[in-house]
């Protein structure tokens, strides 16, 4: 094989250098310059001339047939239904996440699930193999707690190795023809004919890609573990996100059992299709009605508890949103959001104290949304507003109803999107109605099975849903 080399590109204006430097003596970027590979030249003889005149001639787009895309099932349906209907052959997703969150976990078992099937190579370069193992015999026993077959004998088809060199792993494929490639991650996979270190801009760039050259060659479908890093964007997953088909995020609070599997980009499938897991003692289950899960523990009729219906991707959820005021001790009153925007936070106080006159400058404010979510629809708005306004009066919001809007800044109440959908998810929940803003033009129909109170005004819909604020505001 003849020696590769490699050359420093500036990311920001293409300025070509041979060695590494801190700052672009032509754009002046900072750091900017990745290692790259220098692909050597095509000498055009004869054969290669012939080969790419035959290779790509436009054709008319219906003389090309499109089969039915044959995608491999999954027995992990809300993973199956993020991805848009189970794996298609020769796709590449990332699955990123914080250290910690279940990434691991969570493709062991869908190896487990794909080894009955096929045959499945999983590439650790993070853990070794008998903590593989441990852990596999774990979500197995698991899946047996929950009344699967162990079906040990059907396990044969799951490969394990640790491995972080890319050449030795393309050859542990080429030598096990999988159907199914996971790698464990991508930050500890390199090359060695790059100077650059593993998990570096440059390394994980260029093993991407080969790894896509492979997919795409060989109908192997490839899923990447990557770790977002604290920076959030070097050399973590967001370097990856072109090259690859599927992005899915894989969030929650580390704290707390529930975890959401997000896709923000995906060639084969919906975006911002969202599944929703609970990290278990073995491995992570299924949450097939989670607007259910997250109202468990909710205490019904005391104050400071709001119901909001956000839209996850395509689907709506029920969440619990809480606030709290207390006195401020000296001075600076002090705002505390934990599952919501900060700023969002920030404007839904000034509303409250400006035009609803609640004294909220002498009170500290917390909000905090239940279940670990992170709520960033403005639909949601109307909820953080009636938990704090509930907190404030001591009075509990209505428990049988939800709240959905958008507040503005003159006070005013303002349509969401999907409203329709949202109500039938809080009806099919048991909610007897539903304060909602007024709208003007009426392009949807509302359900039948749920009360709406419409509401052009933050004061309005507070008036409707606190118990016993009627006589105040008549
Ligand atoms: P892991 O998949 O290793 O995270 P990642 O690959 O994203 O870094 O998951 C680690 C966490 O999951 C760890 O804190 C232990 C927990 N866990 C469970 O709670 N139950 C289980 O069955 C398993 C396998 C892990
Ligand atoms: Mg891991």
């Amino acid at each position: 094989m003849p020696k590769t080399h490699t050359q420093f590109v500036c990311q920001q204006c293409g300025r070509i250098s041979a060695r590494e430097m801190g700052r672009c003596p032509q754009c002046g970027a900072w750091n900017s310059f990745v290692e790259e590979v220098i692909a050597p030249a095509q000498r055009p003889s004869k054969h290669t001339k012939g080969l790419s005149l035959t290779t790509s001639t436009p054709r008319r787009l219906i003389d090309i047939d499109a089969p039915q895309e044959d995608r491999l099932v999954l027995p992990l349906g809300e993973f199956a239904r993020v991805l848009g209907g189970g794996i298609v052959p020769g796709s590449i997703i990332l699955i990123g996440g914080d250290p910690g969150i279940g990434k691991s976990t969570l493709l062991l078992q869908v190896a487990l699930e794909m080894a009955r099937q096929e045959v499945v190579l999983y590439v650790s370069g993070e853990e070794s193999e008998r903590q593989i193992r441990m852990r596999a015999q774990r979500l197995l026993d698991g899946g047996a707690d929950r009344g699967e077959e162990p079906a040990r004998a059907n396990l044969q088809g799951l490969y394990l190795v640790t491995e972080t060199q890319l050449p030795q792993i393309l050859e542990h494929i080429t030598a096990l023809q999988p159907r199914l490639l996971i790698v464990d991650s991508i930050q500890t996979t390199y090359l060695p004919e790059l100077e650059s270190t593993a998990g570096s801009v440059s390394q994980v760039r260029e093993c991407a890609s080969r790894l896509r050259e492979l997919a795409k060659t060989s109908g192997i479908t490839v899923f990447l573990i990557g770790h977002v890093t604290k920076e959030g964007t070097i050399a973590g997953p967001r370097v990856l996100e072109h090259i690859v088909d599927t992005v899915l995020y894989l969030e929650g609070d580390r704290f707390q059992s529930y975890r959401l599997l997000r896709s923000v980009k995906n060639r084969f499938g919906a975006t911002s299709e969202v599944g929703v897991f609970e990290m278990g003692e073995r491995g992570l289950v299924e949450v097939p009605n989670p607007s259910q899960a997250f109202l468990a523990e909710r205490v019904v009729n005391a104050p400071g508890s709001a119901i909001a219906v956000t839209m996850e991707g395509t689907r709506p959820l029920l969440v619990e949103v809480q606030g709290l005021t207390s006195p401020t001790p000296f001075g600076n009153p002090r705002r505390t959001a934990n599952g919501v925007d900060i700023n969002r936070l920030l404007l839904i106080c000034a509303v409250l104290t400006r035009r609803l006159g609640l004294r909220l400058s002498e009170q500290d404010v917390f909000v905090n949304v239940i279940g670990g979510l992170s709520v960033e629809e403005p639909a949601a708005d109307l909820a953080i507003a009636a938990a704090i306004a509930s907190s404030y009066r001591n009075r509990p919001v209505r428990a049988d109803v939800v709240l959905i809007g958008e507040v503005g800044l003159s006070g005013e109440l303002r349509m969401v999107g999907q409203i329709a959908a949202r109500l039938r998810e809080a009806a099919a929940l048991g909610f007897q109605a539903a304060i909602v803003p007024r709208r003007l033009a009426r392009s949807e129909s509302y359900p039948n099975s749920i009360e709406v109170i419409e509401a052009r005004s933050l004061q309005q819909a507070l008036s409707a849903a606190l118990a016993g604020e009627e006589a105040e505001h008549a």
